[in-house]
């Protein structure tokens, strides 16, 4: 038996003491779902946010997601079976590296699999190597090249800097000179150094999006129900993007078929491709796709779960979660229980700080009667604690309220019931959300 299998045979079922890097509301969901399954004895969160002492089961550190070599000590001083990074920083910057040359199962790629994100030119190129439905594009790493691309398609083209650009670094030009205009501002420094040395322009395409999320051990892979997002900030789906105002799944516009249709036509040739590289990626892989007339066609991937999408999707997931997510890091999925997912409808609803896309109001005192049970949860996002324990807003996205019902109007009523429980000074949300779905 070659070492690889000998040690898979003595790997865990199911981890007991489990760390979830990170500190949003995506982290705050994570660690409550993984503290729900019954062989988790204890999660620890790094950094967390306000409202992770609140999470049964959960114990706060104050490492920050950066800090690798604190991490590490961190994972050994508590015996820790799992590492469960959240955010794509990390990830890009190696973590899962660092983690697995000390034997620790991480579930996220390394720094090999996560320029899935960090790159737009090498995400493109894999795509386009494995055959997998997206827009045309054309890299560029010069302002010239980039303005003579785009004058040679005598059109507007999106504008997408290369690198990682927190959802910022993304123009879906209306005219030739708002395409200009975005990509001078690319090279003028924008982004930072990391992301403004290159771009992709691409061609525009239509239709509704949806994320599709496929939690992979590199081989296999299994898949969590598509959820819609709700990127802009003004109802009506107006006004600047944000990080995401809301989410619902499992979304109607992509059936059992659809996904399917997904699964072998993105997702398969996506990891034949990275395998083909030699890429091991072990984590999720978060698809954005927009469903076009063609068929679906990717915007953009993402090494990471979406925020709200992961709030969102927890608390449809069984018990196995902990196990399954092992399994994603130890390549032993095909040992894995299968992850129950409830038939339920789930809807989330974001509570944003006033401002929010853009310069925020903070260290506002969070009052709440909300009382969380199994179909309604409060996660905290931009949340901290201060001296005394009480809960301020620290974030742009500061809570998720989120609920689950037989059917979306009774989970979005249960919803915003819950929010009308929350309270901070300028408290800003979207009233529409999943307005897809509610009857008028
Ligand atoms: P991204 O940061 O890649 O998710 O892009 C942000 C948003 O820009 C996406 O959610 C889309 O709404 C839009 N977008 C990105 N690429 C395209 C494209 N090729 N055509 C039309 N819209 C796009
Ligand atoms: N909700 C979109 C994202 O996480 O990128």
């Amino acid at each position: 038996m070659a070492p690889e299998a000998i040690a898979t045979a003595t790997t865990l079922q199911a981890p007991r003491r489990i760390l979830v890097v990170g500190g949003g509301g995506r982290e705050n969901a994570l660690a409550w779902a993984l503290a729900r399954c019954p062989e988790v004895e204890q999660v620890w969160v790094a950094p967390g946010n306000g409202g992770t002492p609140a999470l049964a089961g959960c114990t706060q550190l104050a490492i920050e997601e950066a800090d690798q070599a604190g991490l590490l000590a961190a994972c050994r001083d508590n015996g820790i079976e799992l590492v469960v990074v959240g955010p794509e920083a990390p990830l890009a910057a190696g973590l899962g590296d660092v983690l697995r040359a000390e034997a620790i199962p991480v579930f996220g790629p390394g720094a090999d699999g996560a320029q899935l994100e960090a790159s737009k030119q090498w995400a493109k190129a894999l795509m386009q190597e494995a055959g997998v439905p997206t827009a045309g594009y054309w890299p560029a790493s010069s302002e010239a090249e980039a303005l003579a691309a785009l004058e040679s398609q005598g059109r507007p083209l999106v504008v997408k800097a290369d690198g990682l650009a927190a959802g910022k670094g993304v123009t879906v030009a209306e005219t030739l000179e708002e395409a200009r205009a975005a990509i001078a501002e690319i090279f003028g420094g924008r982004f930072g150094s990391g992301a403004g040395a290159s771009l992709v322009l691409e061609e525009r395409t239509h239709g509704p999006e949806v994320s599709v999320f496929a939690l992979t051990d590199g081989e296999r892979m299994v898949l969590l129900p598509p959820a819609q997002d709700h990127k802009r900030i003004g109802e009506g789906d107006t006004g600047p993007n944000t990080g995401g105002m809301g989410a619902y799944a499992p979304a109607p516009l992509l059936d059992a078929q659809g996904l399917e249709q997904v699964r072998q036509l993105v997702l398969e040739p996506t990891l034949a491709a990275l395998r083909a590289r030699g890429i091991t990626y072990r984590g999720v892989i978060y698809a954005g796709l927009m469903l076009t007339d063609a068929g679906p066609s990717v915007i953009e991937f993402n090494c990471r779960f979406g925020d709200p999408e992961c709030e969102t999707l927890m608390p449809l997931l069984g018990p196995e979660l902990a196990a399954v997510l092992l399994a994603c890091a130890t390549g032993t999925l095909d040992q894995a229980p299968a992850l129950t997912i409830a038939p339920g409808c789930s809807a989330c609803v974001i509570a944003a700080a006033q401002g929010y896309p853009g310069e925020i109001r903070r260290g506002d005192a969070i009052r709440s009667t909300l009382e969380p049970h199994d179909q309604l949860q409060l996660f905290h996002a931009g949340t901290r604690q201060d001296g005394e324990g009480t809960c301020l807003t620290s974030g742009g996205r500061v809570l998720a309220v989120v609920a689950q019902a037989d059917d979306f109007d009774t989970a979005f009523a249960r919803a915003y019931a819950g929010l009308d429980q929350v309270h901070f000074e300028g408290i800003t949300f979207r009233r529409d959300i999943g307005h897809q779905v509610r009857r008028p």
